[in-house]
């Protein structure tokens, strides 16, 4: 069970001043003053759950007017770009995995694309050197953004109209909300970054810092939400909205014209489907690697005796690292865009190769991985969203601006983060990005070609029927919470709460290295180390990492179970 400090905290807040409209407001659905964070709560109807409690209390209320799985997983993305602008935006991209009520399965790419003007070496220097900090921070750093055009994608499967979805988060970013604490310190560590890379002065920069309760108001954001709610996509790819991203761009000398956002698409995909032990996997394929390395993760360990070994003993991670490991390595080679590269699909999730994987596999010590070392760098930002509506529907939504506020660079003018996504191709073969991985050519940047992504928005099924609603943000660390999450409540039937809360660890072939989580019991990491495995990220202070933030949706008995990560202040919401 969840550990007694994690108990729902109670964030006391005094109001700014009241405004009435349907959903956000002082005695509304929402208060955006007065909320308070709930880590689990068990739902008989519809369930949200995502990593700020006014965006899942803007969800719910979706669900509660009548709104589907879809219609509340549109509405908490936008409200999450306004309260949650350090990953939730309409200046990135994402995926969402759905599943309707009828069975069908689909998935919507909105993902990020490289500007027309992009080019393969475009972040090497003249000695040949990747320059990290030209592909993470300020407008070079950001490719094409997806997110609005997603939304829109997803509005065939949504009931409300969208003027209803949006209208929350036009009410927050033009009457306000108030600040965490974790977002006050969010935003207080990147003031420096914020002066450095924009041209206009970002109303997130407050001089004396930001603190616990202060309300934030976001004009430029309310009228660019505005101009999307009445002229639909247009309203961003084309435009006054337009128009202000291009002249950011040149005033940053950033990649992005009024031409590359009018050609924007969003790409419906099959999502990835297998079956693992009688519940069906459903995942997003790529540009994200996501799904395939939980095909791979999942059936690499499928035939061995699991649940016997249990929860956090040597044998469950040892032999779960090792299938991370060979999973990883996989992804370097054969992952990428597949509109611009033949990913190798079939073979890499066959029975035949995964079983072939596994054939060196030494339950007695560390496997090998040789080549260039990288270091794995945490950060938290992006974020998920999981949703149950009252008929069944299905929603996982992950979206991104890659880093803790992309790129730090707003739109002058339009009062939004843009990403920075292109840091997640390959710039140069074997070099690692912010997150240790390395890539090669299936990931070099080209025009128009979307970044691989790690993104695992996943839905899972038994007999057919909704069992569980579950991702996470993390960078390379994704699909390795999602797989240990899924582990977790399949073979070691754990409580939601304890699936989501509890420890978790991760290796990614390069660098050749476990990193555990904070709290990770000390013998196993002793084991381990004599079998011959690197141990990192535990032991040194104030670095110890993170890894994932689960939002988690379980059906049992025909209620919603439903757990928000303990690492933030996600928060459940539901009927
Ligand atoms: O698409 C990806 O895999 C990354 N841009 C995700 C970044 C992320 O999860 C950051 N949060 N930790």
């Amino acid at each position: 069970m969840r550990k007694p400090f994690s108990a729902s905290i109670i964030i006391l807040l005094f109001p700014f001043f009241i405004y009435a409209q349907s959903i956000v407001g002082k005695g509304k659905a929402v208060d955006p003053y007065h909320y308070t964070i709930q880590k689990d709560k068990t739902f008989s109807k519809g369930a949200v759950a995502c990593a700020h409690p006014i965006a899942s209390k803007v969800g719910a209320a979706i669900l509660k007017k009548g709104g589907n799985a879809i219609d509340a997983a549109i509405a908490t993305q936008l409200a999450l770009a306004v309260v949650y602008p350090g990953a939730g935006n309409i200046g990135g991209g994402g995926f969402m995995v759905g599943r309707l009520k009828d069975g069908k399965t689909f998935s919507l790419d909105y993902r990020e694309t490289a500007p027309a003007k992009a080019s393969r070496d475009m972040y090497l220097d003249d000695k040949g050197n990747a320059q990290s900090n030209l592909s993470q921070y300020g407008h070079l750093a950001s490719g094409v953004p997806g997110t609005i055009s997603g939304l829109f994608a997803g509005m065939k499967y949504a009931k409300l109209p969208f003027k209803t979805l949006i209208q929350p988060a036009i009410d927050l970013a033009e009457k306000g909300f108030t600040l965490t604490k974790a977002e006050a310190a969010k935003f207080n560590n990147a003031q420096n970054d914020f002066k450095k890379y924009n041209t206009v002065v970002p109303v997130f920069i407050k001089e004396g810092g930001w603190k616990e309760g202060d309300t934030v108001v976001q004009k430029d954001l309310a009228t660019t939400l505005k101009r999307i709610r009445d002229k639909g996509a247009a309203g961003f790819y084309e435009g006054e909205t337009a128009k202000l991203i291009a002249a950011e761009m040149q005033r940053g000398k950033g990649l992005i014209t009024v031409d590359d956002l009018k050609n924007y698409q969003t790409k419906e995909r099959k999502p990835i489907e297998f079956d693992y032990k009688g519940y069906t996997i459903v995942s997003m394929p790529p540009p994200s690697s996501g799904g395939v390395l939980l095909w791979q993760m999942l059936k690499m360990v499928e035939k061995r005796p699991l649940a016997s070994y249990g929860f956090e003993t040597v044998k469950s991670v040892q032999l779960m690292t090792e299938a991370e490991r060979r999973a990883y390595a996989d992804r370097a080679e054969h992952l990428g865009d597949p509109d611009f590269w033949k990913v190798p699909l079939k073979e890499i999730t066959s029975d035949t190769y995964l079983t072939k994987r596994m054939a060196d596999y030494d339950s007695t010590k560390a496997g090998n991985s040789s080549g260039i070392k990288a270091g794995v760098v945490e950060s938290t930002e992006t974020t998920h969203i999981s949703i149950i509506d009252q008929w069944g529907n299905m929603a996982s939504v992950t979206t991104t601006l890659n880093g803790n506020f992309g790129s730090k660079t707003v739109v002058g003018g339009a009062g939004f983060f843009l990403n920075n996504e292109m840091d997640d191709f390959s710039s140069k073969p074997g070099v690692p990005n912010m997150y240790g991985a390395v890539g090669g050519e299936a990931n070099a940047i080209a025009p128009g070609k979307r970044m691989l992504s790690s993104m695992a928005p996943t839905i899972v099924l038994k007999n057919s029927k909704p069992f569980m609603v579950v991702g996470t943000p993390g960078g390379t660390t994704i699909p390795t919470s999602v797989f240990q999450t899924i582990v977790d409540i399949i073979d070691f039937k754990m409580e939601p709460a304890d699936a989501v809360d509890k420890p978790k660890f991760h290796h990614q072939w390069l660098p050749d290295e476990l990193v555990v989580e904070k709290g990770f019991p000390e013998n196993i990491i002793d084991e381990l180390k004599k079998m011959g495995y690197t141990i990192k990220g535990y032991n040194v202070p104030g670095y110890e990492v993170v890894i994932g933030r689960v939002e988690l949706i379980k059906v049992t008995d025909g209620k919603l179970e439903a757990s928000a990560d303990i690492r933030g202040d996600d928060t459940v919401a539901g009927f």
